[in-house]
């Protein structure tokens, strides 16, 4: 079930965002928060970040996992996921550190800690996932044609997403072809889904999620079967929703 939220700027967009999480996180029992890179939460973190500055609001009893991370960067590349969750958040909340996930991309056997974040992930069951949407309705790196069924697993990633993150390296050629994801399986074992969609080339896919068949060519459509999404998008994302 969706309920959806459309604002005009990007920041009322992320202070609705914020004051959903900010009800989750202020909590006495520990809770698991499902977190996502790129642009879309930046406005989120930066007022999670500005409020436990201010209200001291508390994460010691935090876990975090987050949906993917690049493989073949090296450890604390700029790029890398992490890299970009420690400028955003990790860095200035009191998160234990050994309570903080990312799935793990500098071992030997990647597919024996993908099955590992998995099983870890679907223990948790994260109170929260926080989700981005790809321009062509990906949702982690769970790119068309990814199974529902799917778990963490390394994923290949298309030329179009390459093309929409090459803006972040110095050229095409940095831009990482693989990546370790948490699967549909996980991002639908959330008790609640976030999902932030701003800007009017996610408008398609935002289209698709309400509106399309439910179907593996484009992933995001899976989210009609959860329970619980909050869509919150701007104008421009949500231009095609009344046609
Ligand atoms: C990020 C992720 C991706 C992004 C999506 C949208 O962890 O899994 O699915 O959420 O590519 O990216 P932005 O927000 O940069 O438009």
């Amino acid at each position: 079930m969706f309920k959806i939220f459309v604002y005009k700027t990007y920041d009322e967009v992320s202070q609705k965002a914020f004051e959903i999480l900010k009800d989750i996180i202020k909590v006495d029992h520990p809770i698991t928060l499902g977190l996502a890179t790129g642009s879309s939460p930046v406005g989120l973190y930066a007022r999670l970040v500005e409020d436990h500055i201010k209200n001291k609001t508390s994460y010691a009893h935090v876990t975090t996992y987050n949906l993917d991370e690049y493989v073949g960067l090296p450890k604390g590349h700029l790029q890398s996921y992490l890299t970009f969750m420690n400028q955003h958040l990790f860095d200035y909340i009191d998160c234990p550190r050994n309570q903080i996930h990312m799935p793990e991309v500098h071992v030997d056997d990647l597919k024996a800690a993908a099955d590992a974040y998995s099983a870890a992930v679907l223990t948790a069951k994260p109170d929260v996932q926080v989700l981005g949407i790809g321009s062509n309705g990906h949702i982690g790196f769970n790119e068309p044609g990814t199974s529902f069924s799917s778990t963490t697993h390394v994923v290949g990633l298309k030329e179009e997403t390459r093309l929409d993150n090459a803006r972040f390296f110095s050229g095409l050629d940095e831009v990482p072809r693989y990546a370790v994801s948490m699967g549909i399986t996980e991002i639908m074992s959330a008790k609640k889904i976030v999902l932030i969609a701003t800007g009017n080339k996610k408008a398609l896919a935002v289209k698709e999620m309400i509106h399309g068949k439910i179907r593996e060519e484009v992933p995001c459509t899976i989210l009609q079967k959860h329970q619980d999404v909050v869509l919150i998008l701007d104008e421009e994302a949500a231009r095609l929703l009344n046609d």
